[in-house]
């Protein structure tokens, strides 16, 4: 799913954030509901994702894919890669990309022709220093450890390379700010309900209580061995992109 509501996605929105929901999963839990929530979305994900963005999910990941700013042929892992929208994209910029997702429903729904696997991003099955980049789209709050996952990303990318993070994310104000809350909160949960699952389309919007501050995110990713982290909001903040290098290259 793209974009759903938060209380995050730039300084001012960090300020609204709401109170986490007690009723979330966690831990264990939480991997084993969101992989059967994808596991049972992943047929009509593509078509309910385009419907519930406008569309505007492509030129998102186009801009993500700009900003990793690699040279042709180097590798990317499209991380939590889905149904491989990524992929797509990646390969059609002359990156070499590999997907991983936790959902084996979302890997066999993908038409990305693209090399897959089936992982868990906190323990990813690659060697250090193994990829250019990471491109990560709309995943940050369905991870369970957002810090162990952050380390495997300083883990795997080599030194000097890049990784570039999409998330949901609310404008600041205003009509839009109104707007979206309305599209996000009250008419998406009824088209997935029609055309998907209800459930998960209703969880969908509450799961965004797990984004951390952007200054959190930024702390994190430091420690995690990147500089330069890059924060924008997108399409009047709408979406939000997450950029960084990771130290030590030359
Ligand atoms: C909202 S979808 C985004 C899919 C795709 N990146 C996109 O932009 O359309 C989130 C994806 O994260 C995957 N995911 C959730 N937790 C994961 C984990 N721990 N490791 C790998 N993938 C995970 C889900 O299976 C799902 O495919």
């Amino acid at each position: 799913m793209t974009a759903l509501p938060t209380a995050e996605g730039t300084a001012a929105a960090g300020r609204r954030r709401r109170a986490p929901d007690p009723a979330l999963p966690t831990g264990p839990e939480k991997t084993a509901q969101v992989r059967s929530m994808f596991d049972a979305i992943a047929p009509r994900y593509d078509m309910v994702n385009r419907l519930m963005t406008f569309g505007l999910d492509i030129p998102w990941r186009r801009r993500a894919t700009r900003a990793l700013a690699l040279p042709a042929g180097a590798r990317v892992l499209d991380l939590a890669c889905g149904t491989g929208d990524f992929c797509r994209l990646l390969g059609e910029a002359g990156l070499r990309p590999l997907g991983m997702d936790l959902s084996w429903g979302m890997l066999a729904a993908g038409r990305s022709g693209r090399p897959l696997a089936q992982a868990d991003a906190a323990s990813l099955p690659l060697a250090t220093g193994a990829v250019d980049g990471i491109a990560c789209g709309y995943a940050l709050r369905n991870f369970t450890d957002l810090g162990l996952v952050f380390e495997e990303f300083g883990r795997v990318v080599r030194p000097g390379g890049r990784i570039s993070l999409l998330e949901v994310a609310e404008p600041d104000g205003g009509l839009l700010l109104a707007g979206h809350r309305i599209w996000f909160r009250r008419v998406v949960p009824v088209i997935g309900a029609v055309l998907s699952d209800g459930a998960a389309y209703r969880y969908l919007p509450r799961s965004t209580a797990y984004l951390p501050s952007t200054s959190v995110l930024r702390s994190m990713l430091g420690d995690a061995g990147f500089s330069t982290v890059n924060h924008r909001p997108l399409s009047g903040g709408l979406s939000q992109l997450i950029t960084a290098t990771r130290r030590g290259g030359g």
